[in-house]
């Protein structure tokens, strides 16, 4: 929409003039630039933040409006051009108070996760239901085709859109000990659908202060400020600039308190692209207008290691000088002899394979504020992790963890780069030093140059079979690119030797992976801890065994999956709960009837091909080989209400339902009974970081025994037996004879404010690993396999993902709605590891230059839910959150090979590497 010559929106700070526009249905006056983003006028100046902002480039759609019944990217279009224009936003998609039926389909469908690209995406379908009130799927997907989902793969949300034409669809309701099992809406879906949830950049208090950083433009850089009391001088507006030298406390952090190595603001060193060395604070006008170009602050670029090769090489700078060889830390798995049982084996295949930085894309830019409260600090910002936050803001702040407030907002997604601190420093030292409210929200770039990543791994494994078809060994070596800091790189090389089998009998087993420093940004959390590149190498390999042992993949697979009593490479064996046989079992029909029309297809001939490709995973749910504890509290106040205390952060997973479901099953009353009080420092007992796939199965089981201890306590005071039928209503609660009106025991509550309370707390038994590696790490594991179909041009090389065959052993489907979603959510995730996804440090900082699945991209997804139940969780549920991605690459690239004979090792398999592979070019030197 910009003419020729006119500013690009955003741009410069033009003078104001008046205008006005219809929004939502009114008429508003409004003074602005006529070169602002439309978005920031909505969202600042008309305090619309339904209209999110993830990219302000055009490349996310999350801030799509209608203006005049077209949809519109908001940041891409001139404020002054709206003159006389019906602009409207999520806010007025809302009628009477009432969600309108295009976001019940959405709330029943399961279609919002986290939220953020929920606005986006309704006011995009809502402009296509205009034109079209019954469109079929090809015309939603088109529709929706320019607004990013990170977290639902998409499919519930065409399904949604699609819903609008047909009869609309009751909630489901749930009776008292009911609601495990219950396809129920999500608790918290109807703000994220009427764009009121507030995110890191929703809520600020008025006048709040911006903060902005100045950060290397190098990898790796010898830095010295010039005078920077001169340079404040020249901008009397700004409130503060912000060094190392303002640090109360201590000037690092980390998320492995005794390898905390990360400084908020680099000092002298910068180790890499994007490193703070400073902060400006001030207002937000002010400061968003700063060119931080001229910052006094000189710059000596050094030779950076970008890889794990420069940082081996014998003559390699130190990247930390207390870790030789940068070598972070390694892991190790061993048990049987290795080597020797792939000298004894029938048929060895191996294979050196290689993966990139992934970025977690989540559309939720890090954003939040701070506020100094007296002596303490209280943050509001997205987070995983509140209550380690709270302890390594504590720290830094050099103040007590108890001055420390964490209340987490909406998370716009995290997929694990959220557990890391970004920003909270920054606006923490801002609001500290101020004295008053400051916030910051990251640019795309900035949040994409800045924040962890995958780890880009290089492995070489070695597999051997017998005649039979068994596994007898397996060797394995991974070193994984850990960037500058450590943040999870420890998790890495300690999970991935345990995993690195894949859910399979493996009697002899050697594996290593370890975590080196580069000057690349950090490598942390993401969905999986290295599982999923680790998986890539182990699964290929076996399919590759398998045809040299000349045994059907799937049968190869089910023929050497650990059962119950097997014992797993770290000698760990269970009684109950090994899924991975009836995953296998479950795709066996979709196998047999995908690969005959596969090789149907294939028989007509062509250019292009269509393969059938499989992959099993396993994964152990929590922290390996480490407490792990969960605390969950529930209490009935004298007013009658039922509190769930649920500190379990929900970046869009489902913790606040699950939780509720699992807590209301174990009391015995009605999920409506519930209110929920969410993760805060100050008013939830700690209930762990939101990762490792434990929230359902840690936090879950601490709700689960919460609830039950409730319910005794109860019934002892009701003198009911233990299978009463607990009801509450009008604050008397009975069982049985007994009745208690909890309005007259008002001056019985305790310090919590309640008449009766349980506090549980559940800790997964696990043993430490000994110096083999041997021990009991988790548990419990969630089990999966996916199955692949896809289509190859065989011309171009380019992929089209036709469908996911996907089963998973959860032990008990607590919600299988949300079971779902995060099944084609992160599929769509292993898609974009297998295909698309790589991430340059310096190249593809934003969403454009860096491709993620859109809505084009993804399949059709079968989910298949087995309930193999676990002795500890929950109604025996396991987790979930990173099962789901770990399979979807390897049963893609299977495909390929089965389509093509051609195998891709080094990651993504690109339309590049595909075609040079297919002219028989090596894909590691093809352009
Ligand atoms: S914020 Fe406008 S397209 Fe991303
Ligand atoms: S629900 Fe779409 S980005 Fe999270």
């Amino acid at each position: 929409m910009r003419g020729e010559g006119e500013a690009a929106p955003g741009a410069g700070r033009a003078e104001t003039r008046r205008f006005r526009m219809r929004v939502n249905g009114a008429w508003r006056g409004l003074e602005a630039a006529p070169s602002a983003r439309l978005s920031t006028v909505l969202r600042e100046e008309l305090g619309l933040e339904g209209v999110k902002v993830g990219c302000d480039a055009g490349d996310c759609g999350a801030c799509t409006v209608l203006v005049d019944d077209a949809s519109v990217c908001a940041c891409m279009v001139p404020a002054g051009r709206m003159e006389g224009c019906r602009v409207e936003t999520v806010e007025g998609l809302a009628k009477d108070g009432r969600i309108g039926r295009l976001q019940a389909a959405f709330l029943r469908a399961g279609a919002a996760q986290c939220g953020i690209c929920t606005p986006g995406m309704l006011m995009a379908a809502e402009a296509l239901l205009r034109r079209d009130p019954a469109p079929d799927r090809a015309a939603v997907e088109e529709a929706l085709a320019g607004v990013l989902c990170r977290c639902t793969g998409y499919a519930k949300i065409v399904d949604a859109v699609l819903a609008v034409a047909g009869e609309p669809v009751a909630a489901v309701r749930a009776e008292a000990g009911a609601a495990v099992g219950a396809r129920l809406d999500r608790l918290d879906g109807v703000p994220k659908l009427r764009g009121t949830e507030a995110f890191g950049a929703d809520g600020w208090p008025a006048g709040t202060l911006l903060v902005r950083a100045v950060r290397s433009p190098h990898h790796h850089a010898r830095f010295a400020f010039g005078d920077i009391a001169a340079w404040r001088a020249a901008h009397p507006a700004i409130r503060a600039v912000l060094t190392a030298a303002d640090i109360p406390g201590r000037n690092l952090h980390g998320v492995i308190p005794n390898l905390a190595d990360q400084p908020v603001f680099a000092e002298a060193v910068a180790r890499f692209r994007g490193e703070a060395v400073a902060a400006v604070v001030g207002p937000r006008e002010a400061v968003a207008a700063l060119d931080l170009e001229d910052f006094p602050v000189t710059w000596e670029p050094l030779d950076p290691l970008l890889d794990v090769a420069a940082a081996q090489a014998d003559d390699a700078p130190l990247v930390h000088p207390g870790r030789p060889g940068n070598l972070l830390i390694e892991g190790r798995v061993t048990t049987g002899d290795a080597e020797g049982a792939l000298r004894g084996a029938v048929a060895v295949v191996d294979g050196d394979f290689s993966t990139g930085f992934i970025e977690h894309a989540y559309i939720e830019p890090e954003a939040g504020f701070a506020r100094r409260v007296g002596w303490r600090i209280e943050v509001h910002a997205c987070t995983q992790a509140p209550h380690m936050d709270r302890d390594d803001l504590a720290a830094i702040m050099g103040l007590a963890p108890e001055d420390v407030r964490i209340v987490p907002t909406g998370v716009g997604g995290g997929f694990g780069s959220k557990l890391d601190l970004s920003l909270q420093p920054f606006i923490a030292l801002a609001a500290w030093v101020t004295g008053e409210p400051a916030g910051m929200v990251y640019t795309r770039p900035e949040s994409m140059m800045t924040t962890t990543k995958r780890h880009p791994a290089r492995i070489r494994a070695r597999v051997g079979a017998d005649a039979g078809g068994r596994l007898v060994g397996m060797t394995f070596e991974g070193q994984f690119n850990t960037g500058a800091y450590a943040s999870w790189g420890p998790t890495v090389a300690n999970r991935v030797p345990v995993h690195a089998s894949g859910p399979y009998r493996l009697p002899a087993y050697a594996a290593r992976a370890a975590a080196i420093h580069t000057h690349c940004p950090p490598a942390g959390a993401f969905r999986g801890f290295g599982v999923p590149q680790a998986a890539v190498a182990q699964e290929m390999l076996f399919d590759e065994l398998a045809d040299a042992v000349r045994v059907d993949r799937l049968e190869f697979r089910a023929r050497n999956a650990l059962g119950v009593g097997d014992p797993t490479v770290t000698g760990q064996s269970f009684a109950q709960g090994v899924g991975i046989g009836a995953c296998f079992a479950a795709l066996r029909p979709h196998w047999d009837r995908l690969r005959a029309e596969a090789q149907a297809f294939n028989a007509a001939g062509g250019p292009r091909r269509r393969g059938v490709g499989v992959a099993g995973m396993w994964y152990g749910c929590g922290n390996t080989a480490l407490p792990n504890p969960s605390t969950i509290r529930v209490g009935l106040g004298a007013d009658g209400t039922l509190t769930l205390h649920q500190g379990a952060t929900d970046i869009g997973q489902g913790s606040n339902t699950v939780i509720t479901q699992i807590c209301a099953d174990a009391l015995g009353l009605p999920i409506d009974a519930f209110q929920l009080v969410g993760p805060d420092t100050d008013l939830t007992p700690d209930a762990g970081k939101t990762s490792a796939s434990r929230q359902t199965f840690v936090s879950g089981a601490a709700a689960e025994r919460a609830g039950r201890a409730l319910r005794e306590t109860l019934l002892r005071r009701l003198n009911a037996g233990p299978e009463a039928r607990l009801t509450l209503e009008d604050g008397v609660i009975r069982a049985g004879e007994g009745r208690l009106d909890l309005r007259e025991m008002a001056g019985e509550t305790n310090e919590h404010g309640y008449v009766f309370m349980a506090e549980e707390t559940f800790d997964p038994p696990t043993t430490p690993l000994d110096a083999n590696g041997q021990g009991e790490p988790y548990a419990a594991y969630g089990w999966g396999a996916h199955l692949a179909v896809i289509e190859v041009d065989t011309e171009l090389g380019t992929v089209r993902v036709r469908k996911l065959v996907a089963a998973h052993d959860v032990g008990r489907a607590i919600n299988p709605t949300l079971l779902e979603g995060q099944i084609e959510g992160g599929s769509a995730q292993g898609l974009g590891l297998a295909l698309m996804e790589e991430y340059l440090p310096g190249r593809t900082e934003n969403l454009h230059d860096y491709l993620i699945p859109t809505v084009g991209d993804v399949p059709e997804v079968e989910s298949i839910l087995i309930e193999d139940a676990d002795a500890h969780g929950p109604f025996g549920a396991k987790g979930i959150g990173e099962q789901v991605l770990i399979p979807t690459a390897p049963a893609i690239l299977n495909a390929l090979r089965d389509a093509t004979g051609v195998v891709i090792r080094d990651l993504p398999a690109t339309p590049d590497r595909i075609h040079a592979a297919l002219r028989g070019l090596s894909p590691r030197t093809a352009p």
